[in-house]
């Protein structure tokens, strides 16, 4: 699957044909969480999260080529695709690059949804990408010049994630954000062979990764960010956002600003696509925990096929740490937390407290960041989660004990959307600097 670097950078230059710049302001998109549309409570809301990941882990029988996770993402962005426009919803992922949606040519291949399938016959903007120019061919690791079902010649997409693959033709459509309309390269899906539940009634997947595909990519922004409301928040009132380009910032305020260089990725794709961070240590409390920077380092296990790493995904509901991180994290607290500490009482979890406990007795996790980069504070909120009446546990979760994990993933520090609530995280690529400030995501 890998692919010379020089090929990626010819196609940003040619992709800009399918691109039509979004106006000087950038586009900003609300969020809303999947389950914020069941009016459910914040501890159903984290109980389902838990099941989902469960769920997913469960049917990762082995075979996985990359720490992707989108399956269990909760934030979902809606959109409008076509002219007449036609409504859809799409889990927004830092840890691919397609743009893609279900198309109505797909049923019965494909997953339920909670919105009717776009359907290109009714729109007036629809266009094929052509098979036979050089931009099929070289688009990404994710397009090639294929042969369509009823024959003929199609540029095609084909995306394998961690819940399974997702294939159909690669088109161009005009997207509207929002009052921001711009003509994006997309995949039509046609057949999709997931997890059933995986993307949970959207319509589809935008990618922000580091690949050409991607929504910031074809867009050529160098910046984005997003401020992702908490689960317990009710999101009907208070929304989540994403803003691209010019609208992408950290709004000034007194909170500390932390900024964190990011770590240089493989070349290989689908590790090219990631957002890698140079975490090296953590601190709970005041105990500084006894890992080695290197287990948090990148290593190459096969020819293309990078373990390890942290990478930092917005479609990861829960952080889940490399074993020996998990371990030292897990003695610590229960050194800590002593007497507090209860029986766990849904399978999974592994530390708990009795429900209004966690904000007392559970202290602060510290992220250090290497590169000159600095300390993340991670509160008792961003990894402890009320899950029932009468307990709050830890929601993160050790990497290789998951049942199935393989190699790269079960040595693959993922931080999840969770441990990011409630903080503005601006992506600055053309600095290739990561900040976070402290937010309140709600008052957006
Ligand atoms: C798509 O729309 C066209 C035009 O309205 C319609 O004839 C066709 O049946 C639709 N396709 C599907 C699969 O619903
Ligand atoms: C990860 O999985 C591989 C098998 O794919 C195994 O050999 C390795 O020991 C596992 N690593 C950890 C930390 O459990």
């Amino acid at each position: 699957m890998a692919k010379p670097l020089l090929c990626l950078a010819f196609f940003c230059a040619s992709l800009w044909w399918v691109a039509v710049a979004a106006s000087a302001a950038g586009l900003r998109l609300e969020l809303t969480h999947i389950d914020a549309k069941n009016c459910r409570t914040g501890e159903e809301r984290v109980r389902r999260a838990i099941e989902r990941t469960r769920r997913r882990l469960a049917s990762m029988g082995g075979g996985v080529a990359a720490p992707v996770r989108w399956s269990e993402t909760q934030y979902v962005a809606e959109y409008l695709i076509g002219d007449p426009p036609q409504l859809s919803e799409a889990i927004v992922d830092t840890g691919s690059d397609l743009v893609w949606t279900q198309c109505a040519a797909c049923r019965p291949g494909c997953f339920g949804q909670d919105l009717p399938y776009y359907n290109s016959s009714r729109s007036r903007t629809a266009q094929a990408v052509p098979c036979d120019g050089a931009v099929c061919a070289v688009a990404s690791p994710e397009t090639r010049c294929g042969t369509r079902g009823g024959g003929g010649r199609a540029c095609t997409v084909v995306v394998r994630y961690a819940a399974g693959d997702i294939a159909g033709l690669l088109g161009t459509e005009v997207f509207t954000f929002r009052s921001e309309k711009v003509r994006l390269a997309f995949g039509c899906v046609t057949a999709s062979r997931l997890t059933p539940g995986s993307l949970d009634g959207a319509s589809g997947i935008i990618g922000l990764g580091r690949g050409a595909l991607s929504l910031v990519s074809q867009l050529r922004d160098t910046k984005f960010s997003y401020c992702l409301t908490p689960y317990s928040r009710d999101a009907a009132v208070h929304p989540s956002h994403l803003f691209v380009g010019a609208s992408a910032g950290l709004n000034g305020g007194d909170a500390p600003v932390t900024s964190v260089p990011f770590a240089e990725n493989p070349k290989e794709y689908p590790f090219s696509s990631f957002y890698y961070l140079p975490l090296v240590g953590m601190t709970v409390g005041s105990a500084r925990l006894a890992v080695a920077a290197a287990a948090f380092g990148l290593r190459q296990v096969a020819t293309g096929v990078w373990a390890g790493g942290v990478v930092i995904d917005s479609g990861s509901p829960f952080t889940s740490l490399v074993d020996a991180a998990y371990q030292a994290l897990r003695s610590e607290l229960v050194r800590q937390l002593g007497a507090s500490l209860v029986r766990p009482r849904i399978e999974g979890l592994d530390l708990c407290v009795a429900r209004g406990d966690a904000g007392g007795v559970v202290p602060p996790l510290v992220l250090h960041f290497g590169g000159g980069g600095g300390d993340v504070v991670v509160p008792p909120e961003n990894y402890w989660g009320s899950v029932d009446a009468a307990t709050e546990c830890m929601v993160l979760f050790n990497a290789a004990a998951r049942p199935g994990a393989t190699l790269p993933l079960n040595e693959t520090t993922i931080i999840g959307n969770y441990m990011q609530q409630d903080k503005h995280l601006l992506y600055d690529l053309g600095n290739g600097v990561l900040s976070f400030q402290p937010a309140d995501c709600s008052s957006m």
